[in-house]
């Protein structure tokens, strides 16, 4: 049985992409079920629909609740089992997060818990870390806070720029986000506290 997974987002959607493209290579026992973005021309929501996917234009202003009684029921609809955030730009309010307990994943461009927020990767480049990189991690109601369940390492370069290290960790991110997915539907994982193990 394929997972049947729900996609977040806001803006570009290559993260979307990406997950979308390992399911089609079965590289990840999963389906795409529906794609809702909280934008109407957002790239990524655009080409769900021109691949033919569900693809939903949630409003995310004003009444928490209310929008996201309407994304929960759009997800229930689809029998989605697993959240993907991809981009989205909104934190959590308690219908989604009560509804999906433990299944949401979101993805951040960083080493959580350094450079938590937006433009994450220029933070890192700031600060002037050596290493970067990025996090899939459990949401929560916190601004990328939950148990870390994968990370992976980017080298911040001495010629970087902070559009240049971006890519590099974008393509981490790619990678890293199917894999953390694989993990998580084949439940492989235990928590402990906010510690996510391989089951032995
Ligand atoms: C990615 O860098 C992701 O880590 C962050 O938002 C960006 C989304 O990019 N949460 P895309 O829309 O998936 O291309």
């Amino acid at each position: 049985m394929k997972a049947r997974l729900g996609i977040l987002l806001s803006g570009r959607g290559s993260n979307f992409l990406a997950i979308h493209r390992a399911t089609v290579r079965g590289e990840l026992a999963a389906e795409i079920s529906c794609v809702i973005a909280n934008r109407a021309d957002a790239p990524g929501l655009l080409k769900a629909r021109e691949m033919g996917l569900p693809a939903y234009f949630v409003r995310t202003r004003g009444d928490r609740e209310a929008y996201e009684t309407e994304m929960a029921a759009l997800l229930e609809q689809h029998r989605v089992q697993l959240v993907c955030l991809a981009g989205f730009m909104k934190i959590l309010g308690p219908v989604l997060l009560r509804q999906f307990a433990g299944r949401i994943l979101n993805i951040h461009p960083a080493l959580l818990p350094a450079f938590p927020g937006l433009h994450a990767q220029e933070q890192a480049w700031r600060y002037g870390v050596k290493y970067a990189g990025c996090t899939v991690h459990f949401v929560d109601a916190g601004v990328d806070t939950g148990p870390v369940v994968a990370q992976a390492v980017v080298p911040v370069l001495d010629d970087d720029t902070p559009t240049a290290l971006a890519d590099r960790i974008l393509e981490q991110e790619h990678r890293l986000y199917a894999e953390a997915i694989k993990f998580v539907i084949e439940n492989q994982y235990v928590i402990d506290g906010r510690r996510v193990m391989k089951k032995k």
